[in-house]
């Protein structure tokens, strides 16, 4: 069985559809990346996966259950968790304090000691750190610092929107061999990234969603070298 199954998924804001029926199957342990325009979709797909957004229809199976327009809490308790364009830190909380917010689920908080070390080998600045509130941070530590936070809860599937949004290209590399990491200590990921080059080298699978479909999906390799991802996404 897959991990997410996502079958004809339907979502608007009001009486504006954006997500016209997505399909998407994702396996554990693999790396998916989603790319696509702006406003195409990719983060109304991610907050709906997350039950953050609501879904019209259509079912989001995990593990074979259907978690759509489940409450935000209980998607988290069940393993799947969102990572926001933007971080969304508490600025005046320390990295710790902020890190510490992210495993407040059940399964979560007894493990919180060893979630915690484990994020600071995975990023240890984040460690350096650790008292210094989160507004004071440069974008790439505010960056490691909400991946963590979502790690934080311990999620079988991570979902990173806009990964190297703003990123200096050093701290991007770092970012990525983090997520690599990540996947090889056992999380699922899902990454949303505007650097199409840098998401088809990182992921196993890519999507490209346009106008709130699935235009294109396959192997990363493959896709990289599709022409139209090439004439529209990487300028060639
Ligand atoms: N809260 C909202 N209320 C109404 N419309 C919204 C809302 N959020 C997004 N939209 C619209 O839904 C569409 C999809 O937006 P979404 O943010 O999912 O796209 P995106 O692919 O993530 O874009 P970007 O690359 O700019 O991040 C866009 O037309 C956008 O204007
Ligand atoms: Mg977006």
């Amino acid at each position: 069985m897959s991990l997410l199954e996502v079958t004809d998924l339907h979502v608007s804001y009001g009486d504006t559809d954006v997500l016209f029926g997505v399909d998407l199957t994702v396996n554990e342990g693999e790396i998916i990346a989603v790319v696509g325009s702006n406003g195409a979709g990719k983060t109304t797909l991610l907050r709906a996966l997350a039950c953050l957004e609501p879904v019209k229809s259509g079912t989001v199976r995990l593990d074979g259950a259907d978690i759509a327009n489940m409450p935000t809490h209980e998607a988290v308790e069940k393993g799947i968790v969102y990572v926001p364009e933007g971080r969304r830190l508490f600025p005046r909380l320390s990295i710790r304090t902020n890190l510490e917010l992210g495993a407040f689920t059940q399964h979560a908080r007894p493990h919180m000691e060893q979630t915690l070390d484990t994020i600071y080998t995975l990023f240890p600045i984040l460690k350096q750190r650790e008292n210094q509130l989160a507004g004071t941070l440069s974008g790439g530590e505010q960056q490691m610092c909400a991946i963590g936070r979502g790690l934080m809860s311990r999620p079988r599937l991570l979902m990173i929107d806009e990964v190297s949004l703003g990123l200096a290209p050093v701290i991007v590399s770092k970012v990525y061999e983090a997520i690599a990491e990540i996947r090889r200590l056992g999380t699922t990921v899902i990454l949303v990234e505007q650097n199409v080059k840098i998401a088809f080298q990182a992921a196993d699978r890519g999507i490209v969603i346009n106008h709130g479909k699935v235009a294109l999906e396959g192997p990363s390799s493959e896709l990289k070298d599709n022409p139209e991802v090439k004439k529209a996404y990487l300028g060639m």
